[in-house]
């Protein structure tokens, strides 16, 4: 990484992962790695938290040139999330959006374009998510979902969903809670 505030800062966020529901620190390290493997532009987080995985979304983008926008409507998370942001060198690099994911999902236009997209808000809302920014993605993004195991009667019609979609394959990964990535064929 080579950014010691950065690594400080996850180090703290670490201790309180359960209070502020952080992915883990290996599927946070998977995502880093993904957004850096696909070499993704435009990444959108749904559920921001603190800005734990914001911040590991933030330092993949920096070599990739990217920009990042997440979506959060608990102010004062958010706003702990964008301390968490500028603290670590990022200001600039991402969009902080306040409200509600459908609605601030539903509000995007034509042209607003995502090729990665990380779900992690109300597990009952993943499919809704999921068919809102379907036409906002790119060729061969990705749509990585976290705790498709640990809450999996929550975000079944995620799953039923996605997997039936022929535009996308999907693998569920064992990572803790379960992350589902799918990649968009075309
Ligand atoms: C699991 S936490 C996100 C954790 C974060 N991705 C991380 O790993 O650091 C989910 C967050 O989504 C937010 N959230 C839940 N439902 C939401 C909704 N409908 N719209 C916007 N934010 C929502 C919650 O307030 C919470 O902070």
């Amino acid at each position: 990484m080579g950014n010691a505030i950065l690594e400080e800062t996850l180090k703290e966020l670490e201790v309180t992962q359960k209070e502020f529901w952080n992915v883990a620190k290996e599927t946070g390290n998977f995502l880093n790695m993904l957004v850096k493997m696909n070499n993704s532009q435009s990444v959108l987080e749904i559920g921001t938290s603190n800005g734990y995985s914001g911040l590991l979304f933030l330092d993949a983008l920096k070599s990739t040139g990217g920009m990042f926008t997440t979506i959060e409507f608990h102010d004062s998370r958010r706003l702990v999330a964008v301390e968490n942001y500028n603290k670590c060198g990022f200001s600039g690099k991402y969009n902080s959006l306040k409200g509600d994911a459908c609605e601030i999902l539903k509000s995007f236009c034509e042209k607003d374009k995502f090729d990665f997209v990380f779900i992690d808000a109300n597990k009952r809302e993943y499919v809704e998510y999921f068919k809102i920014i379907k036409p906002h993605l790119l060729p061969h993004s990705i749509i990585a979902a976290d705790n498709v195991n640990s809450h999996r009667e929550k975000i079944q019609t995620f799953l039923d969903s996605i997997y039936a979609d022929k535009d996308f394959q999907t693998e569920i990964l064992d990572l803790p809670g379960g992350l589902s990535v799918s990649y968009k064929l075309s």
